[in-house]
């Protein structure tokens, strides 16, 4: 007979004891309202493309996605995310700013099925241009070619006019949310300035606030078509091994009237979310890209983990992080697991 005056009189495991006792101590419950689900909307009819990275996961085209946000919605999902694949990209990535272009169309179609399914439009131009950057690049001959920058450059201040343009056609449109992700210095400023000009003081935006050069998006570039066709996005995401810089970033966003801020990719970045969720009064989202999504079906595939465990087990722990959203796709397999 031992410990007794050591023995700390109390006992976690008391509160561990039987299922009902651990659900009523839980601290951090999941449903369905945490989740955004990620759309990509391709050109032409009738398709539903499946991306062999990412199990599960396809484009559709405009016609098939009145069934696909009925479903989102019935699930009690209260977002999507848009991602567009046009069937023409060029150097300015135009159909992003056309009022016909494949956002526009798949925005109308969704409001229309599916009203009250809250529509976020994807804000940068990647998708839409032929060389696959983030907005209009340093080039001779090209519009805004500008000598004393390098060429190849990716040009900040022509590219947020371009960002203001698109975001007033998606919100024409009824897109909710407008969300940049191209991580150009004073987009959001830009944006909103756009918006409320234009007349669309209520649209939102939430901003990709934070966003490292993450090898994770590897999969989403195949399913949006939109690697870049040279070098890589390193000038202007952010290097994973920098985390003064995200407060400095977010902050930045903050003062340009940013909504809701965004931290991307999510289980491998926690320390940052929780950073940012602490630092800013705003509600913060964190992305659970691609990459996070492809590596555990690859593990589940081959008999190593447990699919449905392991994926609420990363959506619980980003939320404890400090996400009050989470953009997943594995949005509509968690709500109907919970
Ligand atoms: C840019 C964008 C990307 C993702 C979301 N928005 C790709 C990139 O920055 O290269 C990645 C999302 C994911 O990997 O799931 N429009």
């Amino acid at each position: 007979m031992t410990v007794t005056a050591a023995f700390p009189a109390f006992r976690p495991r008391r509160l561990r004891l039987t299922a009902g006792i651990r659900r009523m101590v839980q601290e951090t419950t999941l449903r369905p309202a945490d989740f955004i689900y990620p759309l990509f909307v391709r050109h032409g009819r009738d398709q539903r493309v499946p991306i062999k990275s990412m199990p599960g996961v396809a484009q559709l085209t405009v016609d098939r996605l009145a069934d696909e946000a009925r479903e989102i919605a019935g699930l009690g999902i209260p977002a999507v995310i848009l991602f567009g694949i046009p069937a023409a990209k060029d150097a300015m990535g135009s159909d992003n700013y056309n009022p016909a272009g494949i956002v526009p169309q798949a925005i109308r179609a969704i409001k229309d099925a599916a009203p009250d399914l809250l529509v976020i439009s994807d804000m940068c131009f990647c998708e839409y241009t032929d060389h696959g950057h983030c907005g209009i690049i340093n080039l001779p001959g090209q519009a805004h070619y500008t000598p004393a920058l390098p060429e190849g450059y990716l040009l900040n201040d022509p590219t947020l006019e371009l960002l203001g343009r698109a975001s007033i056609v998606h919100a024409q449109a009824g897109a909710d949310i407008i969300a940049p992700s191209g991580m150009m210095d004073g987009m959001v400023a830009a944006i909103r300035g756009a918006l409320d000009a234009a007349g669309y003081q209520h649209a939102a935006v939430m901003s990709y606030a934070v966003k490292y050069a993450s090898g994770f998006y590897g999969p989403f570039r195949d399913a949006a078509e939109s690697p870049p066709r040279f070098g890589d996005r390193s000038q202007y995401q952010m290097d994973p091994a920098n985390r003064r810089e995200a407060l400095k970033e977010a902050s930045l966003d903050v003062a340009e009237g940013a909504d809701i801020l965004m931290v991307k990719p999510a289980l491998p970045y926690l320390d940052i979310l929780a950073a940012v969720r602490e630092a800013f009064n705003l509600p913060t989202a964190a992305y659970q890209v691609s990459g996070e999504y492809a590596m555990l079906h690859a593990a589940a595939a081959n008999g190593w983990l447990d699919l449905r465990r392991c994926a609420l087990e990363s959506l619980t722990a980003i939320k404890r992080a400090g996400a009050d959203m989470i953009l997943t796709y594995f949005a509509k397999d968690a709500a109907r697991w919970l």
